[in-house]
């Protein structure tokens, strides 16, 4: 997919309505008359809402100033969990994307490129990997960073709650590290999963101390620390079209990364089906009729 290509397969990111692009190729154009800027660096900008929700404000903020010493700090964090290998763990949570060459996949908060350079990796040669995030800065230098060599990468500035992509559009989908502060998390995970062809992936990972440590004294005094250790896995949040769900916690315990299949309907309970025996005629919804709340 060359860069008209991706630009043409871009929707509205409220609607999923066709965008019109301008003839110089340097906007975008929804049919609410919304604007948004191709530009000329690489990284089209589809920011929605235009006035982010102030905790989407406030991360972009956070990265936009820390871009620089991100990749030291956060090696440092894994670090002090259990003295975790980085690079393998990395490799692990890319490696259940399932992503094979030629490809399409979508990284949603990709960052300074740590994952994107494993991402673009996979779907070398031939396939299409792309790059989004909230922070103009840490977009920026993912871009300079990463190597480009027979693949295609596109980057666009955008916020993982509100994709500008119509349905099924891509093999898989990847996020790491910013789920747990998404001002519409729900949101968030609809659109992760509404990109996906069924049957391709969804891993999403980010902060949440396993149950089983959070009394341990160490551990406590991580999660008073910093509280965004105390995050719950999000399980709520997932929508019912999916299969195949599985969580590892990974980083010393600390972290959650979660993956599952995208199916194209929800799952079924058939509560008339008519309980097997010739004694009696029974069923899930006779039961629930007959039990107490
Ligand atoms: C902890 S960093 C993780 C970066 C990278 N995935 C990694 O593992 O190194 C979290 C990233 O999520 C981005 N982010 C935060 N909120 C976001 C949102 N609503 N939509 C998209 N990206 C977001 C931040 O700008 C930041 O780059």
């Amino acid at each position: 997919m060359n860069h008209k290509e991706f630009l043409e397969s871009l929707v509205c990111p409220l609607t999923g309505t066709p965008l019109t692009l301008s003839e110089d190729q340097k906007t975008l154009t929804s049919e609410d008359g919304t604007v948004y800027e191709v530009g000329d660096t690489g990284i089209v900008n589809m920011l929605y809402p235009k006035e982010l929700l102030p905790e989407d404000a406030r991360e972009q903020y956070l990265y936009d100033q820390a871009f620089l010493r991100y990749d030291k700090g956060v090696s440092w964090v894994f670090e002090t969990l259990n003295h975790s290998d980085e690079a393998a763990t990395r490799k692990f949570f890319i490696d259940l994307m399932e992503l094979k060459p030629g490809m399409k996949a979508l990284e949603v908060g990709a960052g300074t490129g740590k994952d994107s350079a494993l991402i673009l990796d996979k779907v070398r040669p031939g396939g299409t990997a792309v790059l989004s995030d909230l922070s103009p800065n840490m977009l920026k230098l993912a871009q300079e960073k990463l190597n480009t060599d027979d693949v295609n990468a596109h980057y666009f500035l955008g916020n993982g709650s509100y994709l500008p992509f119509a349905d099924d559009t891509f093999d898989a989908v990847f996020h790491f590290g910013g789920i747990n502060t998404f001002s519409e998390r729900k949101r968030a995970f609809d659109e992760l999963t509404r990109v996906v062809r069924p049957g391709g992936k969804v891993v999403v990972g980010d902060e949440s101390v396993a149950p089983w440590l959070r009394n341990t004294p160490t551990y406590a005094t991580l999660l008073k620390a910093n509280p965004l250790f105390r995050a719950e896995v999000p399980l709520e949040d997932l929508p019912a079209n999916i299969e195949n769900f599985k969580l590892h916690y990974i980083f010393g315990n600390a972290f959650y990364v979660m993956e599952y299949k995208v199916t194209s309907t929800a799952p079924e309970i058939d509560i008339d089906l008519p309980i097997p025996g010739k004694d009696f005629v029974d069923n899930w919804r006779l039961r629930a009729e007959k039990a107490v709340d």
